[in-house]
């Protein structure tokens, strides 16, 4: 199959915002994470019960997930997770951003393109005291461009800089 190309996102008519992410990249991100015995680990959207994410939590800690084809919307979740770890609905991806941070987990990652961390996000995560702590970055065929897994960290000093002032030349 092509790569998917900018070309034929533009002619969307509704949004994709289902990509199932194959287990061994899920297990990637998961292996980001600071693990700590006991906390609770959400996956906000998870799929299935077979979910990639929620399926592979470490041993040890406390799992819950939300997924809104069956009536568990993340928008609705407020218990307190420690670290939340997601996939995210691509077309949302503010409103998701927003939600997380009201959850306030002690740690957080995306799986999102390289291309949707704005220094525009950046900034409203840091101003929520999150830093960027890790980024690994990987090619998916079947979505746009580079994709990356981000891990944000509350308290953290962010390991990139950035600079919000757009350039007119
Ligand atoms: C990119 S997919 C990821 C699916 C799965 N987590 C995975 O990685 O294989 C995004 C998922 O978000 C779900 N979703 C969209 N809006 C949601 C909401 N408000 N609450 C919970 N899940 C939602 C979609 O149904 C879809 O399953």
């Amino acid at each position: 199959m092509n790569p998917t190309s900018s070309h034929k996102i533009k002619g969307r008519s509704t949004a994709n915002d289902v990509f199932i992410t194959p287990i061994e990249i899920a297990k990637q991100q998961i292996n980001l994470h600071n693990i700590n015995e006991g906390e609770l680990w959400l996956d906000p959207c998870r799929n299935n019960e077979e979910g990639s994410y929620y399926k592979n939590f470490p041993n040890g800690v406390s799992k819950d997930w939300c997924e809104i084809i069956e009536n568990k919307d993340f928008f609705e979740y407020n218990y307190k997770p420690d670290v939340i770890c997601a996939n995210p609905p691509y077309s949302i991806i503010d409103k998701w951003i927003q939600k997380t941070l009201e959850l306030c987990p002690r740690e957080f990652s995306l799986l999102i393109g390289i291309g949707n961390l704005t220094t525009k996000r950046i900034e409203l995560i840091e101003n929520c005291g999150y830093g960027i702590s890790k980024i690994k970055m990987l090619k998916i065929n079947k979505l746009y461009g580079l994709s990356s897994i981000i891990l944000f960290e509350k308290n953290k000093k962010s390991i990139i800089e950035y600079d919000r002032k757009v350039y007119r030349v």
